[in-house]
């Protein structure tokens, strides 16, 4: 979460209360004056203080316009009553809820199942809160077994290191960072805007945790060669003995692409893949506050990482950073999983791919871009401006969309493609074709203006966008 800071000195800001809000008396309203920053003295009518919150946060984005995000933003009504259903329950309290965490628990087989673990019954998982938290598990079950096979070096000196492209999510940096490993960068090249095999493999040594594999990248969409790095490792091994697992994170790619790219061998079906990651509020396709982490099985998992809750007199294992966290969301999964099954997430997946690639290739079509990627791995593409395009930039693209509610974020690229910025467009369940259809039509309206710039505008480009990797 962000880190605030308390009130700023004399910040006596309070909100002004209409004094049609004063329920039975107009006046009451009129008299009340919280303050904004400091716990108020008296209390409000609930009605009063549901007004002033709902008023202030009207003026947030449209959820269903921001193209940024990979996050969920349409769910079904019935979906949304089950959430409201299971708002009070606590997800660790398996005892108390332990229909919950049966529907966690079927939620898990189903996952170990779709990709295609070799026994869904030896692979283990949670949920998490997300893709992040997943991560961050997954990481560290990485680093104890590496911990644990170099007992003599460690932590006597050695220190451990994780191998990854440039462009992995920001919640492995923050991995690395906060559980001390070396992130060991694979960087971009060329057209090539995520991992390399071979430049990955030849990174690895004996203090090497294993590999990050991201399915689909968040720069462009693209999915990483798993297949091929788990070769290059193979090969590492045959030469070296060095045996390096992989981690493959399907925050997005992984509720893709096992409905949609049923012959790409990405998942426990090769052997070196250890654990998967996948965010179930993004194309799981629940509102935000679930993710997912599974290991092929036990091994893969140490044992002294996991805590043990009370369970229906018994105990039940257990493997999260939080304690309390909402069931909701769960729940959510659960119902979307059985709603929908394979047909259907495959359908809804489908629909957003055929948006993609359809927007894609449209904007391509209107002379001033040029794709990076087209849609057609994650429903994602990013796209710049033509060589011969002058007067613009990516930039002032993002911050004229806006003036029409659009959030596209723009962005410049990581090492060794600082010299590249694009724009990109998230297509997610609930962003129709009509709603590309106008898209589109607002970005082709912006075209004269634009190229009638005499440069580029955009002079604060951090803040012109909202992009975070
Ligand atoms: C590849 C990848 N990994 C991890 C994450 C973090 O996921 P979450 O937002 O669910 O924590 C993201 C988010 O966009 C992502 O794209």
């Amino acid at each position: 979460m962000a880190l605030h800071k308390g009130p700023a000195k004399h910040d006596e800001r309070t909100l002004s209360v209409n004094p049609f809000f004063g329920e039975a008396n107009p006046v009451g309203g009129m008299t009340e004056a919280p303050p904004t920053h400091r716990l108020p003295d008296a209390p409000l009518p609930p009605s009063t203080a549901y007004q002033l919150v709902h008023d202030e946060l009207m003026l947030d984005g449209n959820s269903r316009l921001n193209l940024a995000t990979f996050v969920t933003t349409w769910m079904e009504p019935q979906a949304g009553v089950l959430m409201a259903e299971c708002r009070d329950k606590n997800m660790i309290d398996k005892d108390e809820y332990p229909r919950t965490a049966e529907l966690e628990r079927r939620s898990v087989a189903m996952l170990a199942d779709l990709w295609n673990a070799p026994d869904p019954s030896a692979a283990v998982g949670c949920s998490t809160t997300g893709s992040s938290e997943a991560c961050m598990l997954a990481g560290m079950a990485l680093k104890r077994r590496w911990a644990t096979r170099n007992t003599d070096r460690y932590p006597g000196g050695a220190r451990p290191n994780l191998v990854m492209g440039v462009n992995v999510q920001v919640c492995w940096e923050k991995f690395c960072n906060f559980w001390e490993v070396e992130a060991r960068l694979v960087p971009m090249e060329g057209d090539r805007f995520h991992l390399d095999p071979r430049a990955a493999a030849e990174l690895c040594d004996e203090n090497t945790i294993g590999v990050v594999a991201v399915l689909g990248s968040t720069f462009d969409g693209s999915y990483e060669p798993v297949a091929d790095l788990c070769a290059a490792l193979d090969a590492l091994q045959e030469r070296t003995g060095l045996d390096i697992p992989v981690h493959v994170d399907g925050a997005s790619g992984g509720m893709i692409a096992p409905f949609l790219d049923e012959d790409l061998v990405w998942d426990f079906r090769l052997p070196r893949v250890a654990s998967i990651n996948t965010s179930g509020h993004k194309y799981g396709l629940v509102y935000p506050g679930v993710g997912w982490a599974l290991w092929r099985d036990r091994e893969a998992l140490p044992e002294e990482l996991v805590f043990r809750v009370n369970y229906l007199g018994g105990d039940m294992p257990t493997f999260a950073l939080n304690f309390s966290r909402p069931g909701a969301q769960v729940v959510a999964q659960y119902y979307t999983f059985l709603r929908l099954g394979r047909d259907g997430y495959r359908a809804v997946q489908q629909a957003s791919r055929d948006v993609a690639t359809g927007l894609a290739g449209r904007i391509a079509a209107l002379g001033d871009f040029r794709l990076l990627t087209r849609g057609d791995e994650l429903p994602v593409f990013a796209f710049t401006t033509a060589d011969h395009v002058t007067s613009y930039d990516v930039f002032d693209v993002s911050r004229r969309l806006r003036e029409s509610g659009w959030l596209v974020p723009a962005y410049t690229f990581p090492a060794n493609r600082e010299d590249l910025s694009v724009l990109r467009v998230v297509c997610r369940n609930g962003f129709s074709h009509d709603l590309a259809d106008l898209f589109l039509a607002d970005l082709e309206r912006l075209l004269p203006g634009l190229r009638r710039q005499p440069h580029p505008l955009t002079r604060d480009k951090e803040t012109a966008t909202g992009f975070h990797h």
